[in-house]
């Protein structure tokens, strides 16, 4: 069985990019492997966060997990301030990382772009990213293609580790992304990925908006002067990432799509994947009411933090010692 590891950050509500790019993948995974999943709160920290509403995200998006089908008898799930082998590895790793490196990333350029001063956080993010993923040992890392930079870092910091201090210090891992969907644009701009924390509502759905707000956001969605419903992400980033959606959201291939949609305009193409979408998050919303304020959420958290400390802890005696740390 390989080892799968994953996480998200409690930012916000989940929205379609991050389930279409990266959930979708984590439920599909379970079946067949070993699967920890964890709210990564230490990760939300590196842009300033009201503590109260972090609290809350936290479980926002631990519920999401479970509604979207994750089943906690299958996989671990966990929140990663709970277990401290994520923040004592990331300072471990952090002293093997090269600024220039940190510096090179473009989540940190983009993030930090006009900005006189950033938190240090924020520049080491990679670093505790790389320390989630090698703390247990994983073989496999399903995410959206914004993070191949990162794990690409991550297993250059296994690999360089290894190779001075062992080789069976980490386990390298490898991303996994989807064929589709895996890089959802924003439906205001759909030159800029689908993001938990841009300014307009209306650039993302979260799978939690309701169904005034899904319409609104669909039907305001940038498309072109074109008039034509046809998949051409250069040409047309809107119309190509509204197929996407509708394409991913359906199970309707993009080119059945384009022949179903010949000759209509983007009116009904749009009306149509309101409806598709309102379909596809209603039955994940149901879940998430029935278990976002109950005690079972907060006990799945607990017993999750419990078996992948247990976990953490292995790997954490193998790295001090490889490290010459401690007696
Ligand atoms: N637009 C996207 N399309 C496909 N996948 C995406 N992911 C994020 N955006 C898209 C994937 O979702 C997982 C969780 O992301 P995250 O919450 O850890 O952080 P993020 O990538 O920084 O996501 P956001 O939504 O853009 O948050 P903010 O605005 O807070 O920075 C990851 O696997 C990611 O690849």
């Amino acid at each position: 069985m390989k080892r799968v590891f994953s996480g998200v950050q409690p930012t916000g509500n989940i929205h379609l990019g991050n389930y279409l790019g990266a959930l979708r993948q984590f439920v599909e995974l379970q079946e067949d492997n070993e699967c920890i999943y964890c709210i990564v709160d230490e990760h939300a920290i590196t842009v300033p966060q009201d503590p109260k509403e972090l609290k809350q995200h936290i479980l926002d998006v631990a519920a999401l997990y479970l509604a979207i089908g994750i089943n906690p008898e299958k996989a671990i799930v966990f929140v990663q301030s709970q277990v401290s082998g994520h923040a004592e590895l990331g300072w471990i790793l952090n002293c093997c990382a090269n600024t220039g490196e940190l510096f090179r990333m473009t989540q940190f350029k983009a993030k930090s772009q006009g900005k006189e001063s950033v938190g240090a956080g924020l520049l080491t993010y990679p670093v505790l990213m790389a320390a989630d993923i090698l703390l247990y040992d994983s073989d496999i890392v399903p995410v959206g293609n914004d993070q191949k930079q990162h794990i690409e870092l991550t297993r250059d910091l296994a690999i360089r580790v290894n190779h001075k201090y062992g080789k069976d210090t980490f386990v390298v891992p490898e991303g996994r992304f989807m064929k589709a969907g895996a890089r959802i644009m924003a439906l205001d701009d759909p030159t800029s990925k689908m993001s938990k924390s841009a300014e307009n509502i209306h650039s993302r759905i979260s799978l939690l908006d309701d169904e005034k707000k899904i319409k609104k956001s669909i039907m305001k969605a940038t498309t072109d002067s074109e008039g034509t419903i046809r998949f051409d992400i250069e040409n047309k980033p809107g119309v190509s990432n509204l197929l996407t959606i509708y394409s991913v959201l359906s199970g309707i291939s993009v080119e059945d799509l384009e022949k179903q949609y010949e000759g209509k305009g983007y009116g009904d193409f749009k009306k149509d994947l309101v409806e598709v979408t309102i379909g596809a998050l209603a039955p994940i919303k149901e879940k998430y009411n029935e278990i976002r304020n109950s005690q079972y959420l907060i006990d799945t958290l607990n017993d999750g933090a419990e078996r992948a400390d247990e976990i953490a802890q292995n790997t954490m005696k193998r790295v001090r010692d490889h490290f010459g740390l401690g007696l």
